[in-house]
């Protein structure tokens, strides 16, 4: 086998609308760091920087817009042939054994960007059981703790199709999926599509709902997040001027109220467990609304909201927002969520002026 220089040190995915602000992500946090190839739009190699410090900082303050990282630690090239999974085994053996912890639950994600090579099923099935019989670390891929990271595409400086493996913690990878995709089943009572952007929120800031909890959707219409809520158990007040699903209509545990937050807010409001927020709406406009309405959070209320992003500005924005809604709360959290088109969401607690005026 060639020996190459590796071609990078991480591998980094991001929406590819969001790259620019991906990388500013980066130099903030490594201002060495410098892309070295593109295998994909949003999929970019990054060299300067090593992965685990890199990592270690994003763990205790996550970006927001890098989805995805992980290390590349071996590379070989690959010529599209049966071999090809033979080579990948022959570094796993030779380069990467070593940093699998016996004792930890492991997956191997594959993530493949050159069109007539392997499938990766097949490299994940054949990369794990290396890994089982060499180390004895069980496989689990719905909550592994360890990743065998392979991403296969072009690579220029390696002069064409290349395997990038590493191991690393799950969780300094930013996502528990490959990619930062996590997908979820279509349902067929499901509503919108919006419906994954809520599941995706929920998981990703690890939020839980009380029981039989009180919650308010802003822009609720057609339904899909005040039906997700329902799934949760929670009372759901659904503010839109717009329809909702009929679907939604039946259940007692829903009130469609037709009018707008606005109107809403000037009536005589309840108090809440819980407010959602994916109204279309300028993100500022957006988040001056939620300021006014923390005061209907109980004290130890949550909150989840979009903030809708135009092409332009859009770090300017997000600023403006988050330094609005620290009038009111706390920022748990804001991600670039894989369901999240031109937007990002943004996870809220009370802040300890709220609490103490509650
Ligand atoms: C992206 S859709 C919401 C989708 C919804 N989350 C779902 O899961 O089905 C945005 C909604 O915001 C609503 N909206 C925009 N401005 C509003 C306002 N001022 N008050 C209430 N709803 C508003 C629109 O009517 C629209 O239905």
């Amino acid at each position: 086998m060639t020996i190459f220089n590796l071609p990078a040190t991480v591998c980094l995915t991001a929406d590819p609308d969001f790259t620019d602000l991906a990388l500013n992500e980066l130099r903030a946090a490594a201002p060495p760091a410098r892309t070295t190839g593109t295998l994909a739009p949003g999929v970019l190699l990054i060299d300067g920087v090593d992965f685990f410090s890199l990592a270690a900082t994003w763990h205790v303050t996550p970006p927001i817009f890098v989805r995805h990282i992980c290390p590349v630690m071996a590379a070989a090239r690959l010529y599209g042939g049966e071999d090809d999974v033979e080579i990948m085994a022959d570094l796993l053996r030779g380069q990467l054994l070593e940093y699998v912890e016996p004792s930890l639950p492991f997956s191997v994600q594959t993530r493949i960007f050159e069109d007539g090579l392997l499938k990766p099923f097949d490299v994940n099935r054949a990369l794990s059981s290396l890994v089982e019989k060499a180390t004895a670390a069980p496989l689990d891929v719905r909550a592994p703790q360890q990743i065998l990271s392979v991403v296969i595409g072009n690579v220029a400086e390696m002069g064409g199709a290349a395997a990038l493996m590493g191991v690393s913690p799950t969780l300094y990878n930013l996502s528990d999926w490959a990619g930062g995709m996590r997908r979820f089943a279509r349902e067929k009572e499901q509503i919108s599509r919006a419906e994954f952007k809520l599941l995706e929120a929920l998981e990703v800031f690890g939020i839980e709902l009380p029981p039989r909890g009180v919650a308010l959707d802003l822009g609720a219409s057609p339904g899909g997040w005040t039906r997700v809520l329902r799934g949760r158990e929670q009372y759901v007040t659904a503010i839109d001027p717009g329809e909702l699903d009929p679907r939604l209509m039946g259940d007692p545990a829903v009130r469609h109220l037709r009018m707008t937050a606005e109107a809403y807010l000037a009536g005589e409001p309840e108090r809440f467990d819980l407010i959602v927020n994916d109204m279309r709406m300028d993100a500022r406009d957006s988040a001056r609304l939620m300021v006014d309405y923390a005061p209907l959070l109980y004290a130890d209320g949550q909150a989840i909201m979009t903030l809708k992003l135009p092409a332009r500005g859009r770090r300017a924005i997000i600023e403006r927002a988050f330094e609005i809604l620290r009038q009111a709360y706390e920022i748990q959290g804001a991600r670039q969520l894989f369901h999240n088109r031109s937007e990002i969401t943004v996870y809220l607690t009370r802040g300890a002026i709220g609490r103490e005026s509650s």
